[in-house]
């Protein structure tokens, strides 16, 4: 058995003849946390709802623990808790009613209800009309439900929505201890790679469809490029210096960028310096990984 929990091959989805999900192979590891980026309308949750056997794949296969989603799904899906985009509620209940209307059909004890309110910190509303719940109030109303039965597998599809900053912080605090504490493997869907950033193992980068990259945060880090920036006077005779040393430079804002290559800071300047050309600021622009996720997303809005 492979160590993927999950695990695609060439998943797609059609919707007519355009294709939401095109040749998706996802390789979630078991126990750790899987982030699944991508722009707006990229395919993360027509992958997630293939994932939940919500819809039928157009083409390609699910293995969920090592088994074809397609021949065992009742068995594979009890042991999978989901939050999938806005979760949906009876308005008119409340928040324990509504949980432990999920409770009953996975015959859980009563005290689970309990259990996962704690979790999220719902309990002292857990009375309130969910109708009178705010957004924030619901989201977490949402993970609670995906808690309940404390599955092995849990898929959160953009868990943060309409969160406030502390409440995305103790949303990523509350995931990132579940593979610790429950041995749990999460999938957690986002379009802002920040939010991932700090809680998971590897990230899947999906877009138009497709997955352009899969690997570890550091494997993404690689990717980026380095900038030296130099202002230096007189700049004319810099540049012309700095080309014949086989750079490609470029002028903005009255400061010279060389990109995308290999350069010694120490060993420009000093080359400068000799040629009688004083470096007013020299530095190398690293960049981070929203940067490199973005470069990398940048299409997206075309499609
Ligand atoms: N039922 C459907 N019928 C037709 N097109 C659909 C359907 N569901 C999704 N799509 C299209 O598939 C593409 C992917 O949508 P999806 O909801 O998976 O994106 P997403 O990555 O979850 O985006 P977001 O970050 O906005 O939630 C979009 O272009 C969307 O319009
Ligand atoms: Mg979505």
């Amino acid at each position: 058995m492979s160590n993927y929990l999950i695990e695609t091959n060439g998943l797609i989805k059609s919707f007519g003849n355009f294709k939401a999900v095109n040749g998706i192979d996802l390789k979630v590891p078991k126990g750790e946390i899987y982030g699944f980026l991508g722009p707006n309308g990229a395919g993360k949750s027509t992958t997630i709802r293939m994932l939940l056997g919500l819809i039928k794949p157009t083409q390609g296969m699910v293995q969920l623990f090592g088994r074809p989603l397609k021949s065992n799904r009742l068995d594979i899906l009890k042991k999978v808790g989901s939050m999938v985009e806005s979760p949906s509620y009876y308005g008119h209940l409340s928040a324990y009613e509504n949980l432990n209307i999920t409770r009953k059909i996975l015959e859980l004890p009563k005290s689970e209800v309990d259990r996962v309110l704690q979790v999220v910190r719902l309990t002292e509303v857990k009375d309130k009309l969910v109708k009178k719940f705010s957004l924030g109030m619901k989201q977490r109303l949402g993970i609670a439900q995906a808690l309940l039965g404390n599955p092995e597998l849990l898929l959160l599809d953009e868990p943060t929505n309409g969160l406030d900053p502390s409440g995305i912080h103790e949303i990523r605090d509350l995931i990132k201890r579940l593979p610790f504490e429950t041995g749990m493997t999460v999938l957690v869907s986002s379009h802002i790679l920040s939010e991932v950033e700090l809680i998971a193992d590897q990230v899947g980068v999906i877009q138009k469809g497709e997955m352009i990259f899969q690997g570890t945060l550091q494997d993404l880090r690689v990717k980026g490029s380095s900038t030296l920036i130099i202002d230096a006077n007189p700049m004319e005779r810099a540049l012309v210096h700095i080309e014949q040393m086989g750079y490609t430079v470029q002028v903005r804002d009255g400061r010279l960028y060389i990109p995308e290559q290999t350069v010694d800071p120490a060993e420009m300047n000093k080359k400068l310096v000799m040629n009688n050309i004083s470096v007013r600021h020299l530095s190398e622009h690293r960049d981070t990984l929203e940067e490199i996720f973005l470069s990398i997303t940048r299409e997206d809005l075309k499609r």
